[in-house]
């Protein structure tokens, strides 16, 4: 996997992009067969039923709500089993140091989880930042599904400056600031996805 997210034309891009809008889309950050072998790897843990309905709110708020969110979930607890995984792990810790200089913030650690909607699913407009629970500075999204126009599961992202509508093609990235209002539009097939937070306390430390 190239090292996206630090090579200079990439970044510039994504820190202004980061900076004048509050986001930043790459079509193509990793290729269709590293998306495939890691779409085959949510498949088999997905089978196993290792995967379970997302919640809304953390720790003592967690509730699932269908009317909001109808995805399910795997926490990425360890990424040694997969190259590819790995490598895009270590990536966005080197995203991190990156961010952290660039914008002085004191990010830690980053929290990845698995995420697949079927037909029928979406999640409604939200912020990822909680109001009691602010650790979570940055929403990044890898896509992952062989995706065609007709199979819904578009983000929408709302900012004072308009709405963008980003189609989650395999391999395209997005980051957005957490505290941005976005939304996943009505899927209509199954949709495959790593989502990660980027935070400012180690993750494991953040019911303290
Ligand atoms: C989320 C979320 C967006 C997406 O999991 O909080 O908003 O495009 N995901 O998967
Ligand atoms: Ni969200």
């Amino acid at each position: 996997m190239k090292p996206f997210l630090v090579e200079e034309g990439i970044s510039n891009e994504m820190l202004s992009g980061i900076e004048q809008h509050g986001y930043y889309i790459h079509r193509d950050i990793i290729n269709i067969s590293d998306a495939a072998a890691l779409r085959a790897l949510m498949e088999i843990r997905y089978d196993q039923d290792q995967f379970k309905k997302a919640g809304i709110g953390k720790g003592v708020s967690f509730s699932i709500n269908e009317e909001i969110r109808k995805d399910s979930i795997l926490w990425i607890e360890e990424t040694s089993s997969s190259p590819i995984l790995a490598s895009y792990s270590s990536h966005i810790d080197g995203l991190i140091s990156l961010l952290n200089r660039h914008f002085f913030l004191p990010l830690k650690d980053k929290e990845l989880m698995f995420a697949i909607y079927e037909k029928g699913s979406y999640y409604r407009k939200h912020r990822d930042r909680f109001a009691k629970q602010q650790h979570r500075f940055f929403t990044i999204i890898l896509y992952l599904t062989d995706w065609q126009k007709g199979d819904g599961g578009e983000l929408m992202i709302y900012t004072d400056q308009g709405e963008v509508k980003v189609e989650p093609h395999q391999g395209s990235f997005v980051i957005f600031t957490s505290e941005t209002e976005h939304e996943v539009l009505p899927v209509f097939a199954r949709r495959y996805s790593i989502t990660g937070w980027i935070t400012d306390v180690p993750i494991g430390l953040t019911f303290l």
